[in-house]
């Protein structure tokens, strides 16, 4: 039987020690020795207290194909790196102006912001190398589709540009689909392309990978929608990240749209849809149908 109290934990752990051996100065030293001030703000940004969720998503959705963990890991890491970069500018005083994350200065207070901004870049570039690295997988064919798969989620069509409606609508204001539109992308993409590399590094056909799409953007929407939830809910001790912010900063959130318990009503519906789209596949799927369970009901 899946247990998921367990992947959570173990994965939890192999990112850790796979993070903290990657975000080492020689690992990272190129043409010349990567400053040590840089690794530093890197590993600040990047390990202890993340719950890596999307390296747990790439893994589930891998083992859909009967690859073990273990192999799912690099691209795990790779996207983590990615998720790690666009908290650090998230809390930067030109976006959200956050003083803690994971319970802990965020980069820009523990260093600079200068550094925080160096910190995320290169954090990104290296993601986009371990990918191309023979240890990621053995056919360069899908060592490229992974790329572009990550390239896609978190670019200008991807989280970036959900990051840059986000900025612009706490302004201006969005529409309802607007709304949508914006989560889908600055939170839904990434998740998106989780499950996607999950499912390329276990070869999956087309058919496969669209049915797990389906999944993965409605995990996406559940996602961000509980953390908006949250953020009216929760304590800030226990996010271990400021809350109650989005109201005061008219962040155009769904809570803001539908109300407390008309999100609510929207997350279950959500979680539903999510779990729906893997009714062709069998007991394989148990981990992706845990995880959008828990991001539901996740208290942190
Ligand atoms: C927080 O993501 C940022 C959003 C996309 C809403 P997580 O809740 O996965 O953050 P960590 O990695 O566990 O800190
Ligand atoms: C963050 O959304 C999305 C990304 C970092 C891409 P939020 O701004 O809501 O995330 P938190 O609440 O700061 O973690
Ligand atoms: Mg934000
Ligand atoms: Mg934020
Ligand atoms: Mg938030």
């Amino acid at each position: 039987m899946y247990d998921f109290p367990a992947d959570l934990t173990d994965v939890a752990s192999a990112v850790e020690t796979a993070l903290a051996q990657q975000l080492d100065n020689a690992r990272l030293s190129g043409p010349g020795p990567a400053p040590g001030r840089l690794v530093d703000s890197m590993r600040h940004g990047s390990l202890e207290g993340g719950k890596r969720l999307r390296p747990l998503l790439v893994r589930q959705a891998a083992a859909i194909f009967n690859i073990p963990a273990s192999q799912a890991l690099t691209a795990g890491l790779a996207v983590e790196m990615v998720h790690c970069y666009s908290l650090v500018h998230d809390d930067l005083p030109a976006m959200d102006d956050d003083d803690i994350r994971r319970g802990r200065p965020t980069v820009h207070k523990a260093y600079d912001e200068a550094t925080a901004i160096l910190a995320g870049d290169a954090l990104l570039t290296h993601a986009f190398g371990l990918l191309a690295d023979p240890t990621c997988h053995p056919d360069p064919a899908v060592r490229i589709a992974l790329v572009r798969e990550l390239a896609a989620g978190s670019g200008a069509g991807g989280m970036v540009g959900g990051q840059m409606r986000d900025i612009a609508g706490e302004q201006a204001g969005l529409a309802a689909d607007e709304i949508s539109t914006m989560q889908a992308m600055k939170t839904g993409a990434l998740i998106r392309a989780s499950v996607r590399i999950g499912a390329i590094l276990g070869g999956a056909d087309a058919r496969a990978l669209s049915v797990l799409t389906v999944y993965a953007e409605a995990a996406g929407r559940a996602f961000q929608l509980a953390d908006d939830i949250l953020d009216v809910t929760a304590t800030a001790e226990t996010m271990g990240k400021a809350t109650g912010k989005d109201a005061t900063h008219g962040k155009q959130t769904l809570v803001a749209q539908l109300g407390l318990e008309g999100a609510r009503a929207r997350l279950n519906q959500t979680v539903s849809e999510a779990l729906s789209a893997l009714r062709t596949f069998g007991p394989k799927a148990d981990g992706l149908r845990a995880t959008v369970r828990y991001f539901a009901s996740r208290e942190h």
